[in-house]
């Protein structure tokens, strides 16, 4: 039998277990394990319950007694971000807080084309290298699975580019990286077409090589007036589900119309929904598509939120991502977003913490994570307080003292 671990006690065991997928949650709905402790295999939870116990009933497990006071919750799930790419827009930062917006901006030729040029600029090895250097990073704050989105390449080369440079640093990572192709960006300023052509060289191109070189899974795509339209994204997402992809969406973020496309597609998730007004609620709500809320882009971009609140009040499932990208999202900084944006939508401490464990794995269509459960990948983060409420109180300034992925001590505060 492989050698087992026992890791406690902590004063406050969070599971995140036994929470329903959909709906408000109120603090009490919380299953939390007073001096519990989790009992470790090789890189899954094998027991959770009370530390004393597991002791008791597993005397040859290796122990990892821990002193003081600590919280322990899943490992933070980042279902959505744009860590790969070359350069910097901090120019865009401050002429958007000078005045201009977002779309100003990119029609002046800087945003998401900016970011391409660079990115194009960048050799596969480099932009390996940057993705792992910003992985680490999210790590080291309790994030141990991140999606990471292509997008700034907008070529059937230069997507190739971006997703083998995310598949070689997931395989150096201890983080787990889901890749995702965002081809439909938006149109390349230098195609010699439409977007119809666009979106069907694509699909007819880089669609089976991503399936050959076992690339992604998951398509995305950015349906707005400033990139592409509900009718010329139906015969893409149409092809990508014939093909078997799971479908996400950037939608609502500036005008609606991505989150019925999201909802007529069953994608995983909607994602943004700043814009969305009761009907896009109510569509969700509805629906099996989650709905995930992009703090980070509303902070980046000084704009509004998107309405946690009347989603989760409406039945939707809710889950926080940072978004992070050189553009509208900056900052990367999971645990302090979903504080914020707490704050400002009103949302329970359940609700900010499922949205970024268990509702989050369920934005990325993982089963095996995002809660402390037997048969769980052993992701979780330690957290030097007594009490859980301190995490969310402290707005994002009480980071992790240890991140444990897959069973492994990653990142222990006291060594770094
Ligand atoms: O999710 N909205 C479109 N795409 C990204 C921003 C990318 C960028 O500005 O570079 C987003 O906010
Ligand atoms: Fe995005």
């Amino acid at each position: 039998m492989n050698k087992q671990k026992l890791i406690g006690p902590f004063k406050q065991l969070l599971t995140m277990n036994v929470l329903p997928l959909k709906g408000a949650l109120s603090d009490s709905q919380l299953q939390i394990i007073e001096n519990g402790g989790l009992l470790v295999s090789e890189e899954k939870i094998v027991a959770t319950g009370l530390y004393e116990s597991l002791k008791k009933d597993h005397p040859k497990a290796e122990m990892f007694e821990l002193k003081g006071d600590h919280v322990c919750l899943p490992g933070f799930i980042d279902a959505h971000t744009h860590i790969c790419f070359g350069g910097s827009r901090a120019n865009d930062y401050a002429l958007r807080n000078s005045g201009k917006s977002y779309l100003e901006i990119a029609k002046a030729g800087g945003g998401i084309w900016d970011t391409v040029t660079q990115t194009r600029l960048a050799s596969k090895e480099q932009l390996t290298i940057s993705t792992i250097k910003l992985a680490n990073r999210h790590l080291k704050n309790g994030t141990t699975t991140l999606e990471v989105k292509s997008g700034y390449g907008l070529t059937v080369a230069e997507e190739l580019k971006m997703l083998q440079a995310i598949q070689d640093a997931n395989a150096l990572l201890k983080t787990d990286l889901v890749p995702t192709c965002l081809a439909a960006h938006m149109l390349p300023k230098d195609y010699d077409g439409n977007e119809v052509a666009y979106l069907e060289e694509i699909s007819t191109l880089l669609f089976p090589k991503l399936k050959e070189q076992q690339l992604t899974n998951r398509i995305d795509a950015f349906v707005e007036e400033s990139a592409f339209s509900v009718a010329q994204i139906t015969p893409y997402f149409s092809k990508a589900k014939e093909m078997g992809f799971n479908i996400t969406v950037h939608a609502d973020q500036f005008t609606t119309g991505g989150s019925q496309v999201a909802v007529d597609f069953n994608a995983i998730s909607a994602d943004h929904l700043e814009a969305s007004t009761e009907k896009e609620i109510e569509l969700l709500a509805k629906s099996n598509t989650i709905a995930t809320a992009l703090p980070g882009a509303s902070i980046g971009l000084g704009c509004n939120f998107t309405p946690a609140r009347k989603l989760l009040d409406a039945g939707a499932t809710l889950a926080i991502a940072s978004d992070h990208n050189p553009g509208s999202a900056p900052m990367g900084d999971l645990l302090t977003q979903a504080t914020i944006l707490g704050t400002f939508e009103k949302l329970t401490n359940a609700e900010v913490l499922a949205g970024i464990t268990v509702r989050a794995a369920a934005a990325l269509n993982l089963n095996d994570r995002g809660k402390l459960t037997e048969g769980q990948l052993a992701d979780f983060n330690l957290f030097h307080t007594d009490n859980y409420q301190e995490i969310l109180y402290n707005q994002g300034n009480l980071k992790p003292c240890m991140v444990w992925k897959k069973g492994e001590l990653v990142f222990n505060k006291h060594k770094a």
